[in-house]
């Protein structure tokens, strides 16, 4: 059945990905992308749907209530996958108002626009859908009880590599308490209980899903995976937070963006699934996989940049660990991970290699031109 869905964020890198799936296995489907194309929006991730007829961009602030209830109903948008936000939290540690704006007060004029349009409807929330996207960051973080990692209990394609091990016992589950650490979480969170409210309150037909850390290609180049290929390449500096023990709970971004399809369409209102692999790395082990990796496939001598590592002042109130039990996705949905991490890195060092223009545009900022030569003047 056709349905018109508008995509927040969909520039971004989570968001380019949702979207290119979106518009190529749903012909059918109208794609709206509504980007404000911030620093970390880039309209050349989607070179490759953008002459789609089935696809739309819209440059928009989710901010502006007024603007974003005349695109739902001029569009007629059944609806939101949310994923527009500031991201990162070294960003929100130094302007934690520009995260409460976009992320907090954002989300509550989607929510209220929503809300505004589908209960102008004679069908009200029959078929409507306002789904959003959170992180594991909400639930704080997990204590290192196994520093030196065990198997974990439970296993899926995206820890069944040479790795596989769980530095602690507890993981977050669906029903863990939120206990935010960061001003970027502290807003997540804030975004999260805002759309359970509107559920609770007006029966806005919501389902939250909160994941673990996403690479892969088209991330912006100032995040751990990108940032450090980059790095290695030009033979530049490693900065590693504190000591490099820190871990995360990684998945290979095509994997997270068919969960966001599934969850989309089957999906419980009301409902909350966490999304993550089982494959917790502590960063310096990662940092070290990158490298070795990235020496392969540029002919140097694996692990000749090992010295480019180098132990920096730690983030400040650094979550030490995050671990996501999916468990509840795994068993109602049937979704699973595709990828093993050593793959996954293997495909993504090879593609920001082999798209250097892109990351030099990026750092550059030239990609921010591609909007005024693509979009001027429509
Ligand atoms: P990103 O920073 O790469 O992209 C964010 C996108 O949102 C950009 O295109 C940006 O232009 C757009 N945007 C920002 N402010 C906007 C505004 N006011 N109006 C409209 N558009 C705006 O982010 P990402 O890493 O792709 O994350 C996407 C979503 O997934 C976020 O909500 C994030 O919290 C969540 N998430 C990310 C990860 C991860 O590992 N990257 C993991 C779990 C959850
Ligand atoms: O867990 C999900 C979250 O993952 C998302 O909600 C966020 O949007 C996303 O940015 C990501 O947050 P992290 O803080 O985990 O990602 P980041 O890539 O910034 O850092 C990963 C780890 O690496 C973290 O422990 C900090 C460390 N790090 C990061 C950078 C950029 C370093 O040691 N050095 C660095 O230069």
């Amino acid at each position: 059945m056709s349905k018109t869905i508008i995509i927040t964020g969909g520039a971004g890198f989570i968001g380019s990905h949702v979207v290119r799936l979106f518009v190529n296995k749903y012909p059918d489907y109208r794609i709206i992308n509504l980007d404000k194309l911030t620093y970390a929006g880039n309209l050349s991730n989607l070179k490759d749907v953008e002459q789609k007829p089935n696809y739309k961009f819209v440059k928009m602030d989710i901010c502006d209530f007024p603007a974003v209830l005349k695109l739902m109903q001029d569009e007629q948008a059944d609806g939101i996958i949310h994923l527009a936000a500031e991201s990162h939290v070294d960003r929100s540690i130094k302007d934690p108002f520009s995260f409460a704006q976009t992320n907090v007060m954002g989300t509550l004029s989607l929510l209220q626009a929503a809300k505004a349009y589908w209960e102008s409807l004679p069908e009200k929330y029959e078929g409507k859908r306002f789904y959003h996207i959170s992180t594991d960051e909400v639930y704080g973080a997990l204590e290192m009880t196994n520093p030196e990692g065990i198997e974990p209990p439970f296993s899926t394609k995206a820890s069944s590599g040479a790795h596989h091990l769980a530095y602690g016992s507890a993981f977050f589950t669906e029903k863990t308490k939120y206990q935010p650490h960061s001003p970027y979480s502290a807003a997540k969170a804030s975004s999260d209980h805002f759309v359970r409210a509107f559920h609770d309150t007006f029966g806005l037909p919501t389902i939250v899903t909160n994941c673990s850390n996403n690479y892969g290609p088209y991330q912006f180049p100032e995040k751990l995976i990108p940032l450090f290929v980059n790095n290695i390449r030009h033979r530049k500096p490693l900065p590693v937070y504190g000591k490099g023990e820190n871990d995360r709970d990684w998945l290979y971004v095509e994997d997270p963006a068919r969960a966001i399809d599934l969850i989309f369409h089957k999906g419980q209102i009301a409902e909350t699934y966490n999304i993550g692999g089982f494959n917790e790395w502590k960063n310096i082990d990662i940092v070290k996989l990158l490298i070795k990796t990235t020496d392969r496939l540029l002919g140097r001598p694996e692990g000749v940049d090992m010295d480019l590592i180098t132990y920096v002042t730690d983030r400040a109130g650094h979550d030490l660990r995050y671990a996501i039990d999916s468990t509840k996705l795994q068993r109602e949905l049937g979704w699973e991970p595709s990828l093993q991490f050593e793959e996954g890195i293997e495909k993504t060092v090879r593609w920001y290699l082999d798209n250097q223009a892109w990351l030099d545009a990026v750092t550059s900022g030239d990609y921010q031109k591609y909007y005024e030569s693509m979009y001027q003047g429509r």
